[in-house]
């Protein structure tokens, strides 16, 4: 498949057809990604918590993201890769958020960066877009600013709220975004802010009528604990059966099982005898 650019990402929305975008956060899970045929890899600050542990995305270290952000690029043939400029690297100004863009793509090697955040950041994406830097703007949920929501809670159930969300769509989207990341809004909010906006929207739980769907690798497959959002669909069940996987090699382990005949290499007789000799 060639590189998915800018441009198809586009068609893709113009001709309806959705465009699927999924995280990744390492060499392997870059490739299972790209391998599957998405259209799209984030290279999300989620993996703060469900690949390194941390209690919340805003514990990450920028170089920590730039090193997960170059191995899952070493996996990648094909997907639009888009990295996040993690919390507080770029909230100071427009010249720190150019700043810390160079270094995600020069050596986090992604196409595009993530930010969140609505009106506030108009002068930092028409300074990161100007110097031809791909922008996607994160508004509803934004995880970096949970504390002032008090905690993971669904944006937009109210007009106003709503109506602010989609002044902030506007907003990016004129600022230069070439996409907008929604997340968790009702989806009759998410259907009508699709419409209105002429860049791709992508959605985190806002429903089935944005133009594509994004969801956190590790939470999709099962590897992440309890977390299960209502959005969350688990498409496989990674650390039930992993850890299953496991505690059989430990247990075969003991019962002197493992290894058997068919793991083992031979040596002649003869070679054997002298060797014993
Ligand atoms: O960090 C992340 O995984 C995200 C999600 C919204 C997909 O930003
Ligand atoms: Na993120």
């Amino acid at each position: 498949r060639p590189q998915v650019t800018i441009p198809e990402l586009n068609r893709l929305r113009k001709n309806d057809i959705p465009i699927s975008m999924i995280t990744a956060h390492d060499y392997v899970s870059g490739l299972m990604a790209d391998q599957a045929g998405v259209d799209m890899i984030l290279v999300g600050d989620s993996l703060a918590m469900v690949a390194l542990g941390y209690a919340n995305t805003n514990e990450i270290e920028f170089d920590e993201m730039i090193y997960h952000a170059k191995a899952v690029s070493r996996g990648v043939k094909s997907a639009f890769i888009i990295a996040d400029l993690p919390f507080g690297t770029y909230e100071i100004s427009p010249e720190q958020a150019v700043e810390s863009a160079i270094q995600m793509i020069r050596r986090g090697k992604s196409q595009a960066i993530k930010i969140e955040g609505g009106q506030e950041l108009v002068p930092t994406i028409k300074k990161l877009t100007s110097f031809g830097i791909p922008v996607m703007g994160h508004i509803g949920l934004t995880p970096q600013r949970q504390s002032s929501f008090g905690g993971f809670k669904v944006q937009g159930k109210t007009a106003k709220s709503a109506e602010s969300i989609l002044d902030d769509a506007l907003a990016l989207q004129e600022a230069g975004c070439f996409a907008i990341l929604l997340e968790a809004v009702p989806d009759k909010v998410g259907q009508i802010i699709t419409d209105v906006l002429d860049v791709p929207v992508i959605g985190i739980g806002a429903g089935p009528y944005t133009s594509g769907q994004v969801l956190v690798q590790l939470d999709m497959l099962g590897g992440f604990g309890t977390f299960s959002p209502k959005f969350l669909k688990k498409y496989s069940n990674y650390l039930e059966d992993n850890i299953t996987a496991i505690k059989r090699y430990s247990e075969e382990v003991k019962d002197r099982s493992f290894p058997a005949k068919e793991h083992c290499y031979s040596i002649k007789a003869e070679e054997l005898d002298k060797f014993k000799n």
